[in-house]
């Protein structure tokens, strides 16, 4: 299962005040961008306080993602999880009443079987083997349940189980531009073990402004970085001027030092594929692509007309490690054989294919109903 965690701070770490009133630490836009993680996601998970104290609805709201999510054959709405030990939550709070996804309870092996039957009318509700759950048997459970991918979304005590067991890849952390300074309040994780310290950094994916707040991506597992690169390689795709006559794709070079130079089709000249983008920038730089690993939302070309070298020959050149791309190029200009061509130049290939029919959806207005090979 792949666990991406979101959480919003205040500038001194804080997730919430004391009042009884829950704090505003976001805004819109940074809402819309949680409400698009969370319906890129099978199930979202709050602790059973943050269901008491904050009453969320956790629902997707937007018209536009639920449209997606239906195109991918997807309810409308990620299912809802809440954990508690007890079971004591209100079945009329907006967890359980609104938005038609399921919704799951899981109560610990001691939960009073009154707080269960009360829950039982408004949600799914699973007795755990534990009085306290650890993070690995909250993901068994939801696993067993045909949940792929979660999204947690506070609060600081489900945050610090997942983050102290390992068990998040990806970590979303949103920071407004004030301080709360209240002692009573709670902090975005509370004291434990934790796998990442001085001797082991995270690996920041992202780093982006929205509105007034800081919000920064970081990888925490291999496989979790290549998803969200490769994923940024799709938004990329977006950005495209669209051709009839090429496809839009976007592509990310992440050098040993981690620096990153990203690309799109047609970014500064008509012809420029996405990988040439980015790598002419890191070569006006100076930054040798020694070692490099690329990410582009499809195959790299292995022929090209209009220049002397396609992009895989670009690759294979600049003695990049590792290609990362989300779809094989669909043989509608041309046979593509890049994937090939870098194998037997001995660079390891990755396919995530999870993400290609996004990066297709891009290059709609080329491929119609026209698919992968
Ligand atoms: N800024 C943000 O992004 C954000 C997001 C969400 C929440 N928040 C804030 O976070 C605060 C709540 O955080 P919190 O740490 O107090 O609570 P929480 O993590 O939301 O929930 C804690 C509750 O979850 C259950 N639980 C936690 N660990 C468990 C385990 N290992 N096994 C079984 N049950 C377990 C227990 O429920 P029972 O007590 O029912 O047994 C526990 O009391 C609120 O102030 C809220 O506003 C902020």
């Amino acid at each position: 299962m792949i666990v991406l965690a979101s959480v919003a701070l205040s500038a001194d770490g804080y997730i919430d005040d004391s009042s009884p009133e829950r704090l505003v630490l976001s805004h819109a836009a940074d809402w819309q961008e949680v409400r698009r993680l969370r319906a890129d996601c099978d199930a979202v998970l709050v602790g059973a306080e943050t269901v008491r104290k904050d009453n969320p609805s956790l629902r997707t709201k937007d018209e536009t993602l639920k449209a997606m999510r239906r195109e991918h054959n997807r309810p409308e709405d990620p299912v809802k999880v809440t954990v508690s030990r007890s079971g004591n939550l209100d079945p009329r709070s907006r967890f359980f009443t609104q938005g038609s996804a399921e919704k799951i309870v899981i109560v610990g092996r001691n939960a009073p079987q009154a707080n269960i039957g009360r829950l039982r009318r408004a949600a799914t509700v699973v007795r755990a083997e534990s009085e306290t759950l650890s993070a690995a048997e909250i993901v068994e459970i939801l696993e067993r349940r045909g949940i792929g991918s979660l999204m947690i979304e506070g609060g600081s005590r489900i945050l610090t189980l997942f983050l102290t067991e390992d068990r998040v890849d990806l970590l979303r952390i949103a920071v407004a531009p004030f301080f709360v300074g209240d002692p009573q309040a709670p902090r975005f994780v509370g004291e434990g073990r934790f796998p990442f310290g001085p001797a082991r950094r995270m690996d920041v994916v992202h780093v982006e402004r929205v509105g007034d707040m800081t919000v920064t991506l970081y990888a925490l597992h291999a496989r979790a970085a290549d998803r969200a690169y490769l994923r940024r390689t799709v938004d990329l795709a977006r950005m495209c001027p669209p051709s009839q006559t090429a496809y839009s794709v976007g592509a990310l070079i992440v050098t040993p030092d981690r620096q990153l130079f990203t690309g799109y089709s047609r970014e500064t000249a008509p012809d420029n594929h996405a990988e040439e983008e980015a790598i002419l920038k890191a070569v006006r730089a100076g930054v040798p692509l020694k070692g490099s690993v690329i990410y582009s939302s499809m195959e790299p070309c292995s022929s090209r007309k209009s220049k002397p070298l396609s992009c895989s020959e670009l690759i294979i050149r600049h003695e990049m490690a590792r290609v990362v791309f989300a779809t094989y190029e669909p043989d509608r200009f041309v046979d593509c054989c890049g994937e090939r061509r870098l194998v037997e130049a001995g660079i390891e290939v990755t396919v995530l294919e999870e993400l290609a029919a996004e990066a297709l959806a891009v290059n709609r207005h080329i491929l119609g109903g026209h698919n992968t090979r």
